[in-house]
C-alpha cells in the first residue's frame, strides 16, 4: 500500500532536527507526534474485523515488497490514515536524510565518532564508499577474496592441520555479534553447507559450552576460527586460550597453533600477541558494528561451511535490500513500514515487547540474533545529545520457531491481558524433502495471524452450543496485530535480505527516536564489575569487600564454599 503526499498537518514549533542531524527537540513535541496520539484516541473502539468488512481489498493494499521478500501488514490496527500520519513522523524526523548519511559514510555513531557502514561490506566491486576521504569497497573485495581462498583450501582438504590431515570439524569461538550472527546463518543455510564438516560454535565462557563442542572431536583434524572484533572479550579469550590448551595436549608442538587457528578481527596487534600469525588474520574496521558484522570477516565460518559462491549470494541478499532500502519512497519502504508499524505499537499502543516467529525451525536461532540486533541497537534511554527521552524506546523482543511457540507461549498471545505485536515469517518453498510436511507448516502460520487478528466471539462460540460456563474461557478477543514476511525459500540471498530488513528497520526506529543505534555503552559496567569480582572471588587473601551487602555475602559464600578445596 502506497499513501504518497505530505499529510495535512500544522508544522511543529520547533524543527526536531538539524540539517547535520543533531536532534533539536522531542520527537514527541512534534505536531507529527501528537497527530498520532489523537488519531489512537478515535481509533480506539476499531475492531480488525470491522477494518476487513470494510475494505475486502485490505489484504493486499496493506503490502509491501522488497527484493524477494512480501510484507503482509494488513493485520495490524491502522487505517490509511494511520500510516499516512507515520510516514509523516518518519519525515519530520528526517529518516530519508538519515539513511543519506549511513550509506555517505558520515560518522552516524555520534558517541563514538565513527561512522556505521555495514552497508559497504556488501557493496557490489566497483560500487565507492567514503570512510574518512577513503573508498573502503576495495578493502572489502580484497579481505572477501582472503576469505574465499582460505575457505576453498579448507574445503579441499588442500589447509592441512599441523599432522598432516585435513580440517574436518570447524569451531567457531565468539560472543555477541562475534557468535550471534555466524551461528544463526550456519544454522540457517545448513541446507547449503558441505556435510563432510563439522561445524561447532562456542560463546559462553561457562566452561561447559567448549567442553560439548570439543567432545569428539580430533585435534589434528580441527581448526578454531576465533572471532572478536576487539580481541579483548573475556570469554573469547578464556574459550581461545582453553582451546589452544586442548591443541597442545593433543600436538605438543607451538608451531601447531599457526595450522589450526586463525582470526576474524580488527586488533591486529592483539591477535599476533594471541600467537595467531597475522598472516591468517582476516581483518574488517572500526566502522563495522559487532551486532553488524555477520558479512564481515566474522561471518568466516559460514564461508567454509555453505563455500564463498553462496557466501556471495548472501551478500548479495544483503544488498538488494540496501538498494530497496536507499531507493523507495517511505510509504512503500519495507524497512521503513516495518519501523513505523513498531513504532505505532509500542509508543502509541502500549506494547512492550516484540515476538519474532520464523516458521522454519532452520532460522530458530533468527529470534536471538534479532535480539541483540535489535535490543543492543535501541535499548537506549537518552538522545543523541544525552537529554533523557520522552517516550519508550526499543522493544523486548523475543520469540521462537513456529509451530514449537504454538504449544508454548501462544496462548497469551490470544487470550493474554498483554499487546504482543507479532512477525510471522514463512516460506512457500521448503528446504528439504519431506514435502507432506511443509503445507502443514504454512497452514499453521496463516491460522496463527487469522485467529490473532479475528478470533472468535462470543456469539460464534455460543453458537457452538458450548457449555455455557465454558463460553467466556473459549472466546477469543482478536484484534492482535502481526506481521507476515513471506519469502520463496530460505536461500543464502534471502536470509541476506531477511537480516538487511531487520537491520534497517532498527536503524529507521532509532533515527525517529533521535538515539544512536550504533553503541552499546549499557554492556560495560558490568564488565567493569565482573573483572573486580573475579579476582576476589580466586584471590588467595581475603579481599576487602566494598560492594553492597548482597554482593559482598554472595561472594564470601562462594569463597567460603571454595576456602578447602
Ligand atoms: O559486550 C557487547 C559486545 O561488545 C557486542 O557489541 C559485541 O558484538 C560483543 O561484545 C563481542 O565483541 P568482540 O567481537 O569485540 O569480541
Amino acid at each position: 500500500m502506497v499513501v504518497e503526499g505530505p499529510p495535512p498537518l500544522a508544522q511543529p514549533e520547533r524543527p526536531f532536527r538539524a540539517e547535520d542531524g543533531t536532534i533539536l527537540a522531542m520527537i514527541t513535541d512534534t505536531a507529527e507526534f501528537r497527530a498520532l496520539a489523537d488519531h489512537r484516541v478515535a481509533m480506539a473502539d476499531l475492531h480488525l474485523r470491522d477494518l476487513f468488512a470494510t475494505d475486502p481489498a485490505r489484504g493486499e493494499t496493506f503490502a509491501a515488497t522488497a527484493a524477494d521478500l512480501y510484507l503482509d501488514y494488513s493485520k495490524n490496527l491502522v487505517t490509511a490514515e494511520t500510516m499516512t500520519l507515520l510516514m509523516a513522523l518518519a519525515r519530520r524526523a528526517a529518516v530519508q536524510q538519515r539513511i543519506e548519511a549511513m550509506f555517505t559514510g558520515e560518522a552516524i555513531n555520534v558517541t563514538e565518532r565513527r561512522a556505521a557502514l555495514h552497508v559497504a561490506l556488501r557493496a557490489p566491486a566497483g560500487t565507492v564508499m567514503i570512510v574518512d576521504g577513503e573508498d573502503v569497497v576495495p578493502d572489502v573485495h580484497r579481505v572477501l577474496e582472503r576469505m574465499a581462498d582460505f575457505a576453498l583450501r579448507v574445503r579441499s582438504g588442500e589447509w592441512w592441520g599441523y599432522t598432516g590431515r585435513p580440517i574436518r570439524n570447524v569451531v567457531n569461538i565468539g560472543i555477541g555479534g562475534s557468535d550471534l550472527g555466524p551461528a544463526m546463518a550456519a544454522e540457517a543455510l545448513a541446507a547449503y553447507a558441505d556435510p563432510a564438516l563439522s561445524i561447532r560454535f562456542v560463546s559462553n565462557v561457562d566452561g561447559a559450552d567448549l567442553t560439548d563442542a570439543l567432545a569428539g572431536l580430533d585435534p589434528a583434524e580441527t581448526l578454531f576460527v576465533v572471532c572478536s572484533k576487539t580481541f579483548t572479550t573475556l570469554e573469547t579469550l578464556t574459550n581461545a586460550h582453553s582451546a589452544r590448551r586442548w591443541l597442545l595436549a593433543a600436538l605438543e608442538e607451538e608451531a601447531a597453533v599457526a595450522h589450526h587457528f586463525v582470526a576474524a578481527s580488527s586488533n591486529p596487534a592483539e591477535v599476533s600477541g594471541f600467537g595467531i600469525d597475522p598472516a591468517n588474520m582476516f581483518e574488517f574496521w572500526d566502522w563495522v558494528g559487532g551486532r553488524y558484522s555477520l558479512d564481515s570477516a566474522i561471518g568466516l565460518t559460514v564461508m567454509i561451511a555453505i563455500g564463498p559462491e553462496r557466501f556471495r549470494e548472501l551478500l548479495d541478499g544483503f544488498h538488494q535490500m540496501d538498494r530497496h532500502f536507499r531507493t523507495a519512497p517511505l510509504p512503500a519502504n519495507m524497512p521503513v513500514v516495518l519501523a513505523m508499524l513498531g513504532i505505532w505499537h509500542g509508543n502509541f499502543l502500549g506494547a512492550e515487547t516484540h515476538a519474532v516467529l520464523p516458521y522454519s525451525a532452520r532460522l530458530r536461532r533468527f529470534p536471538a540474533y534479532l535480539q541483540q540486533l535489535d535490543m543492543e541497537s535501541n535499548g537506549k534511554s537518552v538522545t543523541l545529545d544525552g537529554r533523557p527521552v520522552a517516550t519508550s524506546t526499543g522493544p523486548v523482543v523475543w520469540g521462537q520457531p513456529g509451530t514449537n511457540g504454538q504449544h508454548a507461549f501462544f496462548q497469551l498471545l490470544h487470550q493474554g491481558t498483554r499487546l504482543v505485536p507479532c512477525d510471522f515469517i514463512g516460506f512457500l518453498h521448503p528446504d528439504h524433502p519431506l514435502g507432506e510436511h511443509h503445507p502443514q507448516l504454512v497452514a499453521n502460520l496463516f491460522a496463527q495471524s487469522e485467529a490473532l487478528a479475528f478470533g472468535r466471539t462470543r456469539a460464534e462460540v455460543e453458537e457452538e452450543e458450548t457449555d455455557p460456563e465454558l463460553v467466556p474461557h473459549r472466546v477469543f478477543p482478536g484484534n492482535r496485530p502481526s506481521n507476515t514476511i513471506l519469502a520463496p525459500r530460505l536461500t543464502p540471498r534471502l536470509l541476506g535480505e531477511l537480516v538487511a530488513l531487520y537491520e534497517h528497520k532498527v536503524f529507521v526506529q532509532g533515527i525517529v527516536w533521535g538515539i544512536n543505534s550504533f553503541d552499546q555503552w549499557g554492556v560495560e559496567l558490568g564488565k567493569v564489575l565482573a573483572g573486580r569480582i573475579g579476582r576476589e572471588l580466586t584471590q588467595p587473601t581475603p579481599p576487602d569487600l566494598a560492594h553492597d551487602s548482597s554482593t559482598d555475602a554472595l561472594i564470601r559464600r562462594y569463597r567460603n564454599e571454595h576456602r578447602n578445596r
